[in-house]
């Protein structure tokens, strides 16, 4: 397939271009680099600088490169921002969303796979969530990736538009061969901060909350692997064929990580101490977030390949300690 990668230079899209090229497909990136980084992504693969609601542009490359599939990591997503200037986030995560849609529409392009997010569920009731909880966001992001998820649905409807929406948990880690990986600027990631913490890039790691209900009184999330947050997005190429699929799938590991365990883990595969304070509990942030994914193992064939937490941070240490600066200068 031609695939076309629409925030291909960011920290998700540049791994999931790798694994399609893995698999054999033909990955062509879109990206005005405002977050991403150039040499994230293969000097041989087709790539564009553009903004993804610059409808001219981005139909003449639909056209001229075949695309078959367009998939959509491109977003805002720092949710303090977002409650901030949600101005800023409505058109870049809804609008500029929107007109992508509109000009993959005029052009007969009708697959879609899109980057959503657990922050959707908002503050569940229960855990692990399933994808049929109810959906009730707390920010302004997660708002504008619901938005975008309804609005696919009506475009299934209306214009037979085929498209899988996958709500990430916590991605993490870095590829295997430590070539890419996270650098995000600023970073507010838990495992790049801990292994910066470790190295003395930055100051000691701030705690936020520390009497959760939780065993050891902080906060537990789910993070899955990059690579295989990507696969999932290939492997359900085969389900998009049919016009007016919708598909909604959870991807987490399912596995409740504490704060405690994430430095733990760097401590251990960094050999190094990770100073933090305790700090109070943000708001928002709420005991417990993890996934029931089995939608998307079941249906999918998705395979987990990471499952615990040390492994991951394996990946993201080899990615750290070769790439102190991230993608700038070494
Ligand atoms: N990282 C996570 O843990 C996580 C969790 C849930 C959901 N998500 C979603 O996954 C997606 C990818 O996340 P990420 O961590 O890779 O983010 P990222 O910031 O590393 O990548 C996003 C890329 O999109 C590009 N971009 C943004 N606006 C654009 C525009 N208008 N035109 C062209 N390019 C544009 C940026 O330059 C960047 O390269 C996002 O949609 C995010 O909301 C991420």
């Amino acid at each position: 397939m031609n695939v076309l990668v629409v925030g291909g230079a960011g920290y998700i899209g540049s791994h999931c271009v790798r694994q399609l090229i893995a698999a054999g497909h033909r990955p062509v990136v879109i990206d005005n680099l405002i977050f991403g980084h150039r040499p994230a992504v293969g000097r041989d693969i087709p790539f564009y600088d553009v903004n993804l609601g610059d409808e001219g542009a981005v139909g003449r490359i639909l056209v001229d490169e075949k695309i078959d599939v367009v998939m959509h990591f491109a977003a805002f997503a720092y949710v303090g921002e977002s409650v901030n200037d949600p101005l800023k986030y409505y058109f870049n995560n809804v609008v500029a969303t929107l007109q992508l849609l509109r000009t993959m529409l005029a052009k007969g392009v009708k697959k879609f796979v899109f980057s959503s997010t657990c922050a959707t569920y908002g503050i569940p009731s229960k855990m692990p969530i399933v994808e049929s909880m109810p959906q009730a966001p707390i920010n302004p992001y997660g708002q504008t990736k619901l938005d975008i998820e309804n609005a696919l649905k009506a475009l299934a409807v209306a214009h037979g538009l085929s498209f899988a929406a996958f709500r990430y948990f916590n991605a993490a880690g870095a590829a295997e061969d430590g070539a890419i990986g996270e650098d995000h600027n600023p970073e507010t990631h838990l495992i790049p901060l801990a292994i910066d913490a470790a190295t003395g890039k930055r100051p000691a790691l701030q705690v936020f909350g520390t009497d959760y209900p939780t065993p050891d009184g902080t906060c537990l999330r789910d993070y899955v692997h990059v690579d295989d947050l990507s696969r999932a997005h290939i492997a359900v190429f085969d389900k998009l064929s049919k016009p007016g699929t919708g598909l909604f799938y959870n991807l987490g590991t399912g596995t409740p990580t504490s704060v405690l365990e994430v430095i733990r883990a760097v401590e251990k595969v960094t050999g190094k101490k990770v100073p933090y304070i305790a700090a109070p509990r943000r708001a928002g942030d709420p005991p417990a977030l993890y996934a029931d994914s089995s939608k998307a193992v079941s249906e999918l064939g998705w395979k987990i390949k990471y499952t615990s937490i040390e492994p991951i941070v394996a990946t993201a240490w080899k990615w750290h300690s070769t790439h102190p600066n991230g993608f700038g200068k070494q």
